[in-house]
């Protein structure tokens, strides 16, 4: 019989040590160490029937073979551009998001278009729960196997019976290995699991997708170590009131994770969007004062987006300021560059700002939009539904230069867009162009070429 041993690990951050601790020597976090059993095995293999002991050579970069086929291409054009391209033989990736934001839909969607033999493993839901999900969105893949378990000896029985393709895990808190005593979801337990599966899909080439659940401040649960094992991180995060989703990629050793999916949940499942802009600006007949269009950029792909703004004079002494989906900061920073620079009064007004559809920007190509949406408010004069805004606004006043802003311009023009106002300090040639370019220097300059 194997010894029983006990170590104490850190919730947070997942450090071991050998006794309890009140406050965690790594992460300085308090009351985080909690006691859990592990067993010491000798080395195994995930396999096992066979014990496989492969002993890889050193071998010259141009010796090792490649082949350019090497990632399998989803049906899910949105998922392919996060993951630059497909899925990568061998890769492991985790899709982390909040409970019920779509994690289980997506995966589960993408199972059933695949054009490969696919296991489903899911710990969280029965079988029959799976086939109604699968109804629902109404894509039926032969190919694809449903399993619930949660034991990983079990799963990789099964994995050697059937030789899937690839392999979906829902989620890997519910996994457990039988070498370790620690209850699912412990971080031993995760550990462990997790590179029980990385064995086995870099043995075999295989690509493990895992969802991971978030802990109540949006970091995936378990260990931070779990997200240095894994190949590729992706977040899907959104609103679960809003329709919208986004994927994000947060790792990618194989490509940029400056590309982001975005979805519409339906009651058919998750809908890819392909042009997001469209559906970001809301639809309105009239022209309404307070509202202001974006051209920013969600890592390499361009995103319109309204701003709405709502300026009133303060009821109580001290004037209130809120903001969703913009940092708070930002808009009190940009309201006193409004005061001191071009004297409007706003100490004495409420003001409220909205990012429409439900989404957060960091962009800071979004502050002119910003600063154009308050004062059309303020004045109560709308800005012409054809206007667009790209520009970033510093501490003097000085309307700055943005990066990739070609791009933004075309995207504009694409949409039927007639004037952007940017810098004067983005070099452009406005001679390519059918959109009119509008180019200022100062926050001055923005009430005197919207309003006058
Ligand atoms: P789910 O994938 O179970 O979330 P997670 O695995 O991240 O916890 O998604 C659950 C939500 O999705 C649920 O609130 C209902 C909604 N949903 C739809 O709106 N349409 C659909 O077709 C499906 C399958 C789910
Ligand atoms: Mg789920």
């Amino acid at each position: 019989m194997a010894k029983t041993k006990t170590t104490f690990f850190c919730q947070n951050c997942g450090a071991q040590y050998a006794k309890w601790l009140g406050q965690c020597n790594s992460c300085h976090k308090w009351n985080t160490i909690v006691e859990e059993i592990i067993q010491k095995e000798e080395k195994r293999s995930w396999k096992q029937t066979t014990k496989t002991k492969r002993v890889s050579n050193a071998l010259k970069i141009n010796e090792i073979p490649f082949d350019k086929e090497d990632k399998i291409s989803t049906k899910n054009n949105e998922l392919n551009r996060v993951l630059g391209g497909g899925l990568v033989k061998g890769s492991m990736l985790l899709l982390g998001g909040e409970p019920g934001i779509g994690k289980s839909t997506l995966l589960l969607q993408i199972a059933l278009t695949l054009p490969k033999k696919v296991l489903y493993v899911s710990g969280e839901e029965s079988q029959s729960q799976i086939k109604m999900r699968a109804e629902r969105l109404q894509n039926s893949n032969t190919n694809c196997l449903i399993l619930t378990e949660t034991n990983t000896q079990n799963i990789f029985k099964v994995i050697e019976e059937i030789t899937p393709d690839v392999v979906v895990i829902d989620s890997i808190q519910t996994l457990y290995t039988e070498y370790i005593e620690a209850s699912p979801g412990s971080i031993s337990q995760i550990r462990e699991t997790t590179a029980e599966l990385i064995k086995f899909a870099k043995e075999t080439a295989t690509p493990v997708l895992l969802i991971g659940h978030i802990t109540k401040d949006g970091n995936i649960a378990g260990p931070k170590i779990l997200e240095h094992m894994v190949d590729v991180v992706l977040q899907f995060e959104g609103d679960r009131n809003h329709t919208y989703r986004i994927l994000r990629a947060i790792k990618n050793r194989f490509g940029s994770t400056a590309e982001i999916g975005i979805y519409e949940m339906q009651h058919t499942g998750l809908r890819q969007v392909e042009n997001p802009s469209e559906i970001l600006i809301s639809q309105k007949e009239d022209n309404l004062s307070g509202t202001a269009i974006a051209a920013t950029l969600e890592g390499v792909r361009p995103l319109m987006i309204e701003v709405q703004a709502l300026v009133s004079t303060a009821v109580y002494g001290t004037p209130q300021r809120s903001s969703t989906g913009y940092d708070i900061k930002r808009l009190n920073m940009l309201l006193a560059v409004l005061e001191k620079r071009a004297g409007f009064r706003l100490g004495a007004k409420d003001v409220f700002l909205n990012i429409a559809g439900g989404i957060r920007v960091d962009d800071p190509a979004i502050d002119l939009a910003v600063i154009s949406a308050i004062l059309s408010s303020n004045e109560d004069i709308a800005i012409p539904q054809d206007f667009c805004f790209a520009a970033e606004i510093g501490l003097a006043g000085e309307i700055r230069p943005i990066s990739r802003v070609e791009q933004r311009i075309l995207e504009a023009e694409k949409l039927g867009f007639h004037k952007i106002f940017i810098s004067k300090f983005n070099k452009v040639n406005s001679s390519n162009h059918t959109i009119k370019i509008i180019k200022i220097t100062k926050v001055e300059d923005v009430f005197s070429n919207l309003f006058i």
